[in-house]
Parts: C-alpha cells; structure tokens; sequence
C-alpha cells in the first residue's frame, strides 16, 4: 500500500494521542501469566498489536475487542509453542517466562536483526538463565525448560535494555523466591507494566538507581488497566507542527511527564509549546536554530524521538550534532531525506559525550545536519516504523506530491494516520 502526499499544507487543529504500543504488546504477554480475563483500555488498533493477538490466539488466549478496550484472557496454555505466526514483531521472546511459568517449557522463534540494527537478545537470554532457565537454541527456535519452576537471583543487565528488563520482571514475578534486577531500564512503559502487574497479585518495588525488586508470589489475577498515551506518537506530532511555520496542532493526551527531555529539545531549538491539562499544544515558528542531541536510555533523549527530530532540524538555521548511542543502524532513512533537499553527513565517529557501544566499531551513527533547507517532494519506500513516520512527516512539510511506498510498515505503529492527518488539513491519499 501506498501514501499519496501533496505537501505544504496548513496543519492545525488537534490529535488525540493513542495507547501505547511498546506497554500495550507487553501488557497483552502479561495477561498470559494468569487464567483471569484482564480488560486493556486505551488500546491501540495496530499492526503491532493484530501480530501480538496471532501470537496470544496461538497459545490458548480468548481475545475481544470493541473500540479501544481489549479483553484477553487465557483460561489454558493450549501450546508452549509460538508456531510460526504470519507477520513478526519483537515479542515472542517476551512469552517465554509466562509460558514457562504456567508450563514449564517454551519455544519461540529466533528472531534475526532488522533495518536498525542486529538487536541480540543475549541480555534476555542471560537474565532467564539466571533465573534457572535451560535455554537452548533449536534450528529456528529457542526452547526453554524450567520444569520446576524459575527462582528468584541477583541479576545485573549489562545494558539497561527495555526488553531485557520486561522479559525478566515477567519471568519473575512467579519464581520461587526474590530477584534484584540492577541496571534495569526505566523507560515508562516498563513502569507502566510494573503497575499493571501489581495490580495483578505481583510485589514489586522500583528503588533508585534503576534497581527493581521483585518478590515472586504464587498466582495472579485478572485486571483492568489503561494504557499510557504512546510518547512516540506524541513526538511525531509535535515534529510535524514545528516544523512548518503555519502550522499549530494540539496533541490531545501528550503526557508532560513522559516526554521532559523532548521538551527540553524543543525549547532549546526555540520551538513554542504550551502544555495544558489534556494534552500539549505545539505551535510552528520561524527561526528554529541548531542544537545537539544525543539519544539515550530513559530519562534520556529516546532514540524512537530521533528521525522526527532530525526532520525538525533540516529546519533549523545552523549546524545541528546526532549521536545516536542506542541501535547502531538508525541513521537508513538519510539518504532519502537528503534526496528531498536535505544536507545530512553520517559519521560513524562518537560526535558525542555520552559513553557509546559503538565507539571505534565502524557503525554510522552519528548526523550532522546543516540547515535550514527546503524539502521537496520524492517517491520513496518505507525502511521502518519510525523512520517511516519521519519520511511522512517530511513529506508533509514538503513542497509538491510524494508517493510513500510500504505503509504497512507505519500502520504497525500509528492507528488510522491517513485519518487523523486529513482531520489537520493534510492531503494525504491511501491506495
Ligand atoms: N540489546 C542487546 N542485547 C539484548 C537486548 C538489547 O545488545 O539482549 C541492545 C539492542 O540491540 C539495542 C539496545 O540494546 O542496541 C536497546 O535495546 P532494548 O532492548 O532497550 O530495546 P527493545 O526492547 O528491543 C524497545 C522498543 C523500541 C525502542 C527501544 C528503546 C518495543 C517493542 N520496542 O525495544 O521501539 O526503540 O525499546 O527504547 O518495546 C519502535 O517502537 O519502533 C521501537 C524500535
């Protein structure tokens, strides 16, 4: 499927900010861990989540939706298989500590690096076995044992990895015994599924330092929870009305508290917002100026914030730095922004101060970007989610028609976009 894009529109009005993706995938695995139904509201109608219901479907989960609310329940694990599903996302390796609670064995598929990077799943696989986990890799799927069930340990991730994080607070919240988790991730989302859990039955406590610590009780319940409002989405939004200097979008349900950094950002460029008490309005202006960014772990600059702002920045007077210290490969989509008008040089240098796994192994991931440049319409393929989204935004502020190929790939993560853009004014066409 495609987008046909007639750019230079005014944008304004107001969006509503769906449920989360990254705490709604996450939320659904969890309800695996008990037979209770557990209602999610907020939630958002998603490639990403119609991948994860395959998944929970696949396993013994009785799923309906209507609206925005989800009800899940999975009375029985029917298989401790994850058989090959039809489209793939990140989360089968999340189902391994549920399945392996309520069965004592699990099999997912081994899932290769994608367009941002090798993403390894080593730290996972380290914090399960930690956890008493017999973890082997089998042709195309891990399998993995516990047949007398996991047991709480000490366990310090050598990297502060969101999915490492989930997969171990979901593996232990029904081990034997007590499990520390040292250098956690603290992103919302996982605080978010920290709440939902102990709503659900489970004792857990976040300490600072970006320590959680986890006592393991014996069964969970059923819940009803809300989602967080998606601060990527929110992002993107922000970006497209900053971008263009006619443009002023209210961005409904933008949580200030989940997006300071950002904020900071948009200030220090000389972006105007006004944070109200539904949401965060953002208003375009003229003489946005360059700055630096360096992407991080929470409560840093989150790399998913990183390709709408490099769009902002094509538009700022001067000369803005990216060091991009997150996924080693999150720089693709250049090449088509600088097709459009763009002038971005990619280094694989640290440009930075941040310390940086990527130091000195050849990665490109840092941007120079000189600005302000006009853009101009193009016809391109979507690389991946958010850059998909950036490659949209672009358009959007671009002047002339562009033609956004492989839309799918944006679909897993904005719901109705093509709708919600056309209530701000855009021309936007799905064929
Ligand atoms: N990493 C390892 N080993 C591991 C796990 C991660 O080396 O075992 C590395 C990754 O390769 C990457 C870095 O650590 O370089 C960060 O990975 P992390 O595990 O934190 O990310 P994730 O859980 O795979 C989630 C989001 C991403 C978001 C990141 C960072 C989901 C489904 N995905 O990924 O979102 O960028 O956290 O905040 O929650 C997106 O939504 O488009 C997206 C990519």
């Amino acid at each position: 499927m495609k987008f046909i894009v007639n750019g230079g529109k005014k944008l304004e009005g107001e969006i509503e900010v769906r449920g989360s993706k990254n705490a709604a995938t996450k939320m659904m695995v969890a309800s695996l861990l008990t037979d209770e139904e557990c209602i999610l509201e907020n939630f958002p109608q998603i490639g990403d989540t119609e991948i994860t219901r395959e998944l929970c479907e696949s396993i013994g989960s009785e799923i309906k939706s209507e609206g925005h609310t989800l009800s899940i329940r999975t009375p029985k694990i029917t298989s401790f298989r994850v058989t090959e599903l039809s489209r793939r996302n990140r989360i089968p390796i999340l189902a391994l500590g549920p399945i392996l609670a309520r069965e004592g064995k699990a099999e997912v598929p081994i899932l290769g690096g994608d367009k941002i990077g090798p993403r390894p799943v080593d730290i996972h696989l380290e914090s399960l076995r930690a956890l008493g986990a017999k973890i082997e890799a089998n042709g195309n799927y891990y399998y993995a044992e516990a047949p007398n069930g996991l047991r709480g340990a000490k366990i310090h991730l050598r990297y502060p990895s969101v999915g490492a994080t989930e997969n171990t607070i979901l593996s232990a919240v029904l081990a034997k015994g007590q499990t520390l988790i040292e250098n956690s991730a603290v992103e919302p989302e996982v605080i978010e599924l920290i709440l939902m859990l102990q709503k659900m039955g489970a004792i857990i406590e976040t300490g600072s330092d970006r320590k959680i610590f986890i006592e393991g009780v014996s069964r969970l319940n059923g819940v009803s929870h809300d989602i967080l409002p998606d601060r990527n989405e929110a992002a993107s939004f922000a970006c497209l009305a900053l971008a263009h200097p006619k443009n002023k979008i209210k961005v409904r349900n933008a949580r200030q508290k989940d997006m300071i950094t950002f904020l900071n950002s948009v200030r220090r460029i000389g972006g105007e917002y006004r944070v109200e008490n539904d949401g965060i309005t953002f208003i375009g202006a003229n003489g946005l100026s360059a700055n630096n960014i360096e992407t991080d772990t929470h409560p840093g600059f989150m790399t998913d914030w990183q390709q709408p702002f490099v769009i902002l920045l094509t538009q700022a007077k001067g000369t803005s730095i990216i060091h991009e210290t997150v996924y080693e490969d999150r720089f693709g989509y250049i090449e088509d922004l600088n097709l459009m008008g763009a002038n971005i040089k990619v280094f694989s240098k640290c440009l930075g101060e941040l310390p940086c796994r990527f130091n000195g192994n050849g990665e490109p991931h840092s941007a120079v970007i000189s600005g302000p440049t006009p853009l101009s319409g193009r016809n391109f393929k979507v690389r991946d989610l958010r850059a998909g989204m950036a490659h949209l935004i672009a358009t959007l502020i671009a002047d002339g028609e562009s033609i956004i190929d492989g839309i799918e790939e944006i679909d897993r993560g904005y719901e109705d976009i093509d709708g919600r853009l056309k209530s701000l004014g855009a021309n936007i066409e799905r064929k």
